[in-house]
């Protein structure tokens, strides 16, 4: 695992959007592993404009969501398609054919796993997968006690997940309290993953996911696992870590870090 921390908030952004943008580069039919939240407005926000003012192409990219809520349709406003095509998928060209996400409707619920599974292997797999961290250290929505070898499943969300989320919902209640997500074990099969944090709230959780124990309590700590995982914050989110003078110092000196300091 490494750990960057960038100053602000607008920095920790920028790094997670240009590697996922020098990825597209580098493989224009790339699979891209997308997550949802309010972490990742700013992200998409800078696709979008890296789209616009630089050409970034996405016509060859494949996305896989992370999860979505069990109950919404793709046309409610508070479902994960909803989120990403008013987030991204309408502001870059992307062929929206190529853009997935389980269906929150599906009425077999282990069938729809499956199918979600098949599709992404099918694909070759996830090149780089984005993730955010929720409160409780969910990754996906891979709640505390999630097997950390699980797969796309129907999950129940916690009261700290509700709690977040919630507010985005009129009325609070209307939250469906139940979600399809990838499994721990579907997004370490991620070639990279690319997790950003920000915020001095996520500063308890983060410094758990990244310094203390690989515990299925914090699904977010199954990173530590990973061959290439890098976890971006901003310095309110570093607010907790213990060793982040030798991150600094492995930022500044590693030449892989050389074009993005
Ligand atoms: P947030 O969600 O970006 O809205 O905090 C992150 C998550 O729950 O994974």
């Amino acid at each position: 695992m490494e750990v960057i921390i960038r100053p602000d908030t607008a920095r920790a952004v920028r790094l997670a959007a240009r590697l996922i943008a020098d990825t597209v580069k580098m493989k224009p039919a790339c699979k891209l592993g997308l997550a949802t939240g309010h972490t990742m407005e700013a992200v998409y926000a800078e696709l979008g404009r890296m789209h616009c003012e630089q050409k970034l192409d996405f016509s060859l990219v494949r996305t896989f969501n992370l999860d979505e809520y069990i109950g919404l349709a793709a046309t409610d406003p508070n479902s994960y398609r909803y989120y990403m095509d008013q987030h991204l998928f309408k502001c870059i060209n992307i062929d929206v054919r190529n853009t997935f996400l389980p269906d929150g409707m599906a009425a077999d619920e282990i069938a729809e796993g499956q199918r979600y599974e098949s599709l992404i292997r099918d694909a070759g797999g996830i090149d780089l997968q984005l993730l955010g961290i929720g409160s409780d250290g969910h990754i996906g929505f891979n709640e505390p006690i999630s097997s950390l070898a699980s797969r796309t499943r129907a999950k129940a969300l916690t009261p700290a997940t509700y709690l977040q989320n919630s507010k985005y919902f009129t009325p609070p209640e209307a939250m469906p309290k139940r979600a399809f997500t990838m499994g721990v074990g579907t997004i370490m099969d991620a070639k990279r993953i690319v997790m950003l944090i920000t915020g001095s709230a996520k500063a308890g959780i983060a410094a758990k996911a990244i310094e203390g124990p690989v515990t299925a309590m914090v699904t977010g700590s199954a990173l530590q696992l990973h061959p290439a995982a890098v976890v971006i914050l901003d310095q309110a989110a570093a607010g907790m870590l213990t060793q982040t003078d030798y991150y600094n110092w492995v930022f500044a000196n590693e030449p892989e870090w050389a074009d993005y300091r």
